[in-house]
């Protein structure tokens, strides 16, 4: 009989890339794409913990399926991800809902087909949650993001960043060997993939774990560029400030193929907050890289995250992050609300911030930096760019891709666009989309 999978994914590009790797798994073991989880035999949920809210998402979908379970027992339901990882969560989860057949955590990825067959026949929620990782080099894919791909270089975080739960599910730092990424970017390149997307909770803290025996990100970057060739886009993210070297910035600009943009997450522009985040930087030395960045590649998009809300955030803390957004002018921002994490610092820091105070807050950092984005958007009209075609949007009838800067187009053709790098003249903007025209 036919055995179908279907994966619910949450969360960052780390678990995206996770979900294809649970997908080689699967597909090695003769299992096939279910067109939707009504017709899969596994259905499996990738979860992220990173603020209540993608919680409360993972728990609502996963309640959904009560009754679905209930008339197929034979269906298996796993849950993995971040979400599992946290201490005590795993058990909370069977208890929520003991339907669920398998719940297994970041670290064990690579034993989930054993977890399985394990699972097959008994009646009791099996749980496997270790700290020790199971990753391995050898993990079968099955990648759907072309004509993009997602390389991981670095797994996991030491900054211990206040608020933050990553270093808690994800473990310490671990980086791959420069040849085994070199050789995973070049084999892509070779099979067709335009763009290459390099990954890590801090990509750019890569090989500080091999006390340097193994290079630091520049070095990546270089063994990239001497022995990947050919026309493709080299991206990365997400990037600390404090590892933001000028040694990396001189090898990202002498990187033909490396995009002239920067993920840098600011989270506040307040010293004090900074200091209370355990962030290692001041906005001075925020600012003293955004300039580095400038003068090597003058036109570099920078995009950041940001935050409001940390406990003790004062309207004064609150405008200078306003005013560094502004300094810093960046072409695009994920601005959050800060949400507690139990088990982190801030979680029992005092003067936690009332929801309206943030809500007004994260409403005024909005709209102000909507504003700057179609700022940058509207500098657009009338150039000439280079967009690599990723999907077509059946509700525009428009082809859409992004250009270097990462900034989205829209545009019509009478053929099959995807995969391809299109030149475009853009006639119109709106908010941070272009509208252009093949040229
Ligand atoms: N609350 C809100 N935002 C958070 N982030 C991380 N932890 C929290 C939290 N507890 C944000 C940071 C980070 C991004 C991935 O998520 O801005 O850069
Ligand atoms: Fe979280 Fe800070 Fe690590 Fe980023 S650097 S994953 S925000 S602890």
């Amino acid at each position: 009989m036919e055995k179908r999978y279907f994966i619910h994914t949450y969360g960052c590009q780390m678990n995206l890339h996770e979900s294809e790797k649970l997908a080689g798994l699967l597909e090695n073991a003769g299992y096939t794409l279910a067109s939707e989880p009504e017709s899969a035999e596994v259905i499996l949920f990738v979860t992220c913990c990173i603020r209540e809210n993608a919680e409360q998402k993972v728990y609502g979908h996963i309640g959904a399926l009560k009754r679905y379970k209930t008339e197929n027992p034979n269906v298996v339901i796993a849950v993995g991800g971040c979400m599992t990882q946290q201490k005590g969560a795993a058990e909370k989860l069977k208890e929520k809902f003991p339907f669920v057949d398998v719940i297994f955590g970041t670290h064990n990825l690579c034993d989930f087909m054993r977890l399985l067959e394990e699972k097959s026949g008994r009646k009791k929620t099996l749980i496997e949650v270790t700290e020790e990782d199971s990753e391995s080099e050898n993990t079968p894919m099955t990648r759907s993001s072309f004509p993009n791909a997602w390389v991981n270089v670095i797994y996991g975080c030491n900054n211990f960043c206040t608020y933050c739960i990553v270093p808690y599910v994800r473990g310490r730092e671990r980086s791959r060997a420069i040849p085994d990424v070199v050789a995973e970017v070049k084999k892509l390149v070779e099979s067709g993939y335009k763009e290459v997307t390099l990954l890590g909770q801090n990509v750019n803290s890569y090989g500080n774990d091999l006390k340097g025996e193994g290079g630091d990100f520049a070095d990546l970057l270089d063994a990239i560029g001497r022995e990947v060739r050919g026309k493709y886009r080299l991206r990365f993210m997400s990037n600390h400030p404090k590892d933001l070297t000028e040694r990396l910035v001189a090898a990202m600009a002498r990187n033909e193929n490396a995009c002239h943009s920067v993920h840098l997450p600011l989270q506040s522009g307040s010293n004090e907050i900074l200091r209370r985040m355990n962030r290692r930087y001041t906005r001075e030395a925020y600012m003293e890289k955004v300039g580095m960045i400038r003068k090597y590649m003058p036109d570099c998009a920078i995009s950041t995250d940001v935050m409001v809300g940390f406990p003790g955030e004062t309207d004064a803390d609150f405008e200078d992050t306003m005013d560094l957004m502004e300094r810093a002018d960046f072409a695009s921002a994920f601005m959050f609300v800060y949400s507690r994490r139990q088990g982190t610092p801030a979680d029992t820091m005092p003067d936690q911030i009332p929801e309206e105070v943030s809500r007004k807050r994260i409403m005024e950092m909005v709209a102000a930096q909507n504003a700057r984005t179609a700022a940058h958007s509207a500098k657009y009209t009338g150039r000439t760019i280079e967009i690599l075609c990723e999907d077509y949007d059946d509700k525009k009838q428009m082809y859409l891709g992004r250009d270097e800067y990462g900034r989205m187009g829209y545009f019509s053709s009478d053929k099959d666009e995807r995969g391809n790098f299109v030149t475009v003249k853009v006639t119109e903007t709106n908010g941070i989309s272009l509208y252009c025209e093949k040229v």
